[in-house]
């Protein structure tokens, strides 16, 4: 098979085969003796962006992807097994939170995931600021973590769906990114190979999010769940708002903090509503309850007498990291240095823009550009006020938690420009805009 054929039956429109998606996919995952160079892949890649793919090619290209590594098999493990995945926020730590509630309800819940890029945070990277946490299990270490604490918090092991690390870097550099079909496969192939049966879908929509608009994220949920149930996965979609951050605190170490504070009960009223909806939903999923009503009252339940916590100080163990961490937030990395940004005037805060606190956060040293960037894990924003609050010229709308001071004063602008105040509180908006499935 030609790879310009294949280019070219996309080109003009048309519905790629298996044989044509597989021979692709085969390319990616090994070049070498393929038949195909980097600008048969790059071409094709445009031409899907261009051209979209039917569910069926969509679901094709996602298993042929999940295909391309290796597959965990975890039918020894008794449970049903259960993830959770979200396209990335500000402040998002649902994963630290609800991992440990829906495993405390007995769902096995085999989480790998990735590092913050961008504005966006990485559930490695909050993991890692705990001392000693180790997220490169082997899989025999991942497998005991599982039948141990029901709860396995990893990174992508390098043999994962090798076929989407070509096409993720070749995407990233020739402006093909934003494919709906591309972006499904690629999460899809990923989550697939970490032998789950259900999956619990975070889409973000709004100013802070990869996914800008309603309709983008409606796209993208409607089409992860189409192609992940053509995958043999029970798949549910949330789209949730990502225009102010969630919860308080931004910054690895920091996101830590507010994670096991939420799992005490003490949460913000927006995180904790999310993590034990996305939880709740989990559960479900596994049982196959007919509705959210048991499933949420088990989660508030694990959240209310602390089995919840008890798992996340478990998985902290289990992993080689510093339980003390749960009662001694001292142990964790922390800066010397902290300022406050107020608010010239009185009134409501009307707006935090979820991005500008990302990028604050990630010039201060808490995130990266390149994926090979180094971080801190102490530095990071505190939200003191959050939508909706009144204020004063007195009180700080953020404490900056920083390090260097030159990173400091590109931090200090964009906060400044980073909310709004106005003379009446906004219209409550819901966080959880839609459910698909
Ligand atoms: N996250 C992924 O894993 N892949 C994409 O294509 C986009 C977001």
């Amino acid at each position: 098979m030609r790879p310009g054929d294949v280019i070219q039956t996309k080109r003009d429109g048309g519905t790629l085969s298996p044989e044509q998606i597989d021979a692709f996919v085969s390319a990616a995952a090994r070049l070498e003796g393929s038949g195909w160079e980097k600008y048969h892949l790059t071409a094709l890649l445009m031409a899907i962006y261009l051209n979209d793919m039917t569910p069926g090619e969509a679901a094709h290209l996602t298993r042929a992807m999940a295909d391309s590594g290796k597959r965990l098999d975890l039918s020894d493990i008794e449970g049903p097994k259960v993830d959770k995945h979200s396209t990335g926020g500000v402040g998002d730590k649902t994963s630290l939170i609800l991992g440990p509630l829906a495993a405390a309800c007995g769902v096995i819940v085999p989480m790998m995931s990735g590092r913050g890029l961008g504005h966006s945070g990485g559930t490695l990277d909050k993991l890692e600021s705990i001392p000693g946490f180790n997220v490169h299990l082997s899989e025999t270490e991942f497998r005991a973590a599982l039948k141990n604490v029901g709860l396995g918090m990893i990174g992508q092991t390098a043999d994962v769906a090798p076929a989407d690390k070509t096409l993720y870097a070749l995407r990233d550099v020739t402006a093909t990114v934003e494919s709906i079909p591309l972006i499904t496969a690629s999460i899809l192939s990923k989550k697939l190979s970490e032998g789950i049966s259900g999956l619990v879908m975070d889409v973000k929509s709004g100013r802070g999010a990869f996914m800008k608009t309603r309709a983008r994220a409606r796209a993208l949920a409607d089409s992860i769940v189409k192609v992940g149930t053509a995958n043999g996965l029970k798949v549910s979609a949330f789209i949730t708002a990502m225009d102010a951050p969630l919860g308080r605190f931004v910054g690895n170490a920091l996101e830590v903090v507010e994670s096991i504070e939420t799992l005490k009960g003490n949460g913000p009223k927006d995180l904790t509503e999310l993590s034990v909806k996305l939880a709740a939903r989990m559960v479900r999923i596994a049982f196959g309850a007919p509705d959210d009503t048991k499933p949420e009252a088990l989660v508030r339940e694990a959240l209310a007498t602390g089995t919840g916590l008890d798992v996340f100080r478990k998985c902290i163990e289990q992993q080689g990291g510093d339980p003390r961490v749960i009662d001694d937030y001292s142990r964790l990395p922390s800066t010397d240095a902290t300022v406050h940004v107020n608010t010239a005037r009185t009134g409501y805060i009307t707006a935090i823009d979820a991005e500008k606190v990302g990028i604050a956060a990630r010039v201060l040293g808490g995130g990266r550009s390149r994926a090979e960037d180094a971080i801190d894990p102490a530095v990071g924003i505190i939200v003191r006020a959050k939508l909706g609050e009144r204020v004063t010229s007195r009180d700080a709308v953020f404490d900056v938690h920083y390090r260097d001071d030159a990173k400091l004063a590109l931090s200090l602008p964009l906060l400044a420009e980073a909310f709004q105040v106005g003379d009446a509180p906004p219209a409550d908006e819901p966080l959880i805009l839609e459910e698909l499935a």
